[in-house]
């Protein structure tokens, strides 16, 4: 019996113990388009070549963000609403026409200029961090940057700060049992909350305007006075769209940080050459986003019948873009599965391609930099002091649990 045969991308029991590499790699090669059941609802089409990921992201109107949604699971009707009030699961026309107005704002030059208080926001979580010494680092080191840095952004009152974090944290990762309720499946109201939180800015702020004083230029304002097809946003949109922002790079985020320290100490050469020299460090996170891609997969809907390789496509057919596979793909990266950060060029595809490629990538990268020079500046010790615990989810690839101990 082959490896891959038994393989069930679909479950989130599946990556519990560890993302079963050789059983993807084995499909990747017998199947490259694999079908895979899943419990609730019709299966689906796993597309595991970097090839044929890239193809089907590029495809914007033949596979449909907006169809069907882009997790695996069908959604009912007001959830799937919800979802395609998001960028993520727009289609075009649609989907330029809110991702435009915003897009300058998220650019390398615009981002960079944030630097500044990202160090500072990072310093701070190294001095809580550092009078704790043992900690357990994603709860509490790394899951304080995404929303501080949001808060920044998007100019929100420092006190409301960690409020906003809270109401983060508990949309994470509903297929978890030890991180939602018994029974209960994600947390909705968060979200809800979140949205309301949005909605009362955004009317204070358009009052402001309207009083005749010179709103901030923060994100914010620059949305709310934003073009979209020719209206401004509604505040109920205002509402959705502040929740996206927040919540899409939140997880990705923290997973970047804390499997990044986990990928570094258990490659201890690779760790030394960091330490000796930073500016290894953008190189590093480009290696630590391929080998330890915070997401799974994104999915798609098929418009209309196609073929993907030999793989024939129907209508409606669930169409998965598995970046786990396609960032170890042997036909595009050199020893796929070994972790090196000095790999060059390293086209991973953890931020998708294409139309949905993600807006909040400068952000990223430059939140990885930033933290890891401040981390590994504050603390020239840092060490493993009990067992990594994965996240149960079919969707995000990450770390509920890292325990470390950090020596200054
Ligand atoms: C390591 C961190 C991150 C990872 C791995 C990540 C990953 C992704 C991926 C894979 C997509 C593409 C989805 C698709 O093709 O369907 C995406 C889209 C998106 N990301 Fe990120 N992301 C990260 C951080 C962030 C941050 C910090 C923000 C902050 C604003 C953000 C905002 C977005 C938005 C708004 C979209 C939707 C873009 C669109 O549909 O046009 N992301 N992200």
């Amino acid at each position: 019996m082959s490896l891959s045969s038994a393989l069930r991308l679909g479950d989130p029991d599946t990556f519990v113990a560890g993302v079963p590499h050789a059983a993807i790699a084995d499909l990747r090669r017998t199947a490259p388009v694999a079908w895979q059941e899943i419990d609730e609802g019709p299966g689906f089409w796993a597309v595991l070549r970097h090839s044929d990921v890239v193809r089907v992201a590029r495809e914007a109107t033949q596979f449909s963000a907006s169809l069907g949604g882009v997790v695996l699971e069908d959604l009912d009707d007001d959830s799937l609403e919800m979802m395609r009030g998001m960028l993520l699961a727009m289609d075009p026309p649609r989907h330029q026409t809110y991702r435009k107005p915003i897009a300058d704002s998220f650019k390398a030059r615009i981002i960079g200029e944030l630097e500044p208080q990202i160090r500072q926001i990072c310093r701070d979580l190294m001095v809580e961090a550092a009078d704790r010494g043992e900690v357990e680092f994603v709860h509490d080191v790394t899951s304080g940057l995404p929303s501080r840095v949001m808060g920044q952004l998007m100019g929100l009152p420092e006190d409301d700060w960690s409020h906003l974090h809270g109401l983060a944290e508990r949309q994470t990762s509903g297929q978890d049992p030890d991180l939602i309720a018994p029974g209960e499946g994600p947390d909705y109201s968060a979200s809800i909350e979140m949205a309301m939180y949005a909605i009362e800015l955004a009317t204070a702020r358009r009052r402001a305007i309207d009083a005749g004083r010179t709103p901030p230029s923060d994100l914010t304002t620059l949305i709310l006075e934003g073009d979209f097809g020719g209206q401004p946003m509604t505040e109920l949109d205002f509402g959705s769209f502040f929740v996206q922002l927040v919540t899409a790079g939140n997880d990705t985020t923290k997973t970047m940080l804390s499997s990044g320290l986990l990928a570094l100490l258990q490659h201890p050469d690779q760790l030394a050459a960091v330490r000796a020299d930073a500016s290894l460090l953008p190189g590093a996170i480009e290696e630590i986003l391929r080998w330890a891609n915070p997401l799974h997969y994104f999915r798609r809907t098929a418009v209309a019948p196609t073929r993907i390789g030999d793989t024939e496509i129907a209508a409606g057919d669930k169409v998965a873009m598995y970046y786990t596979s396609a960032n170890r793909d042997p036909e595009v990266f050199t020893d796929p599965d070994r972790f090196d950060i000095g790999r060059h060029p390293n086209p991973h595809l953890s931020f998708g391609i294409g139309e949905h490629f993600c807006l909040g990538v400068h952000l990223a990268r430059l939140e990885g930099r930033v933290f890891f020079e401040e981390l590994l500046g504050a603390f020239p010790k840092i060490e493993l002091v009990g067992e990594p615990v994965r996240i149960r989810s079919n969707l995000n690839n990450g770390l509920k649990r890292l325990p470390v101990r950090l020596e200054t």
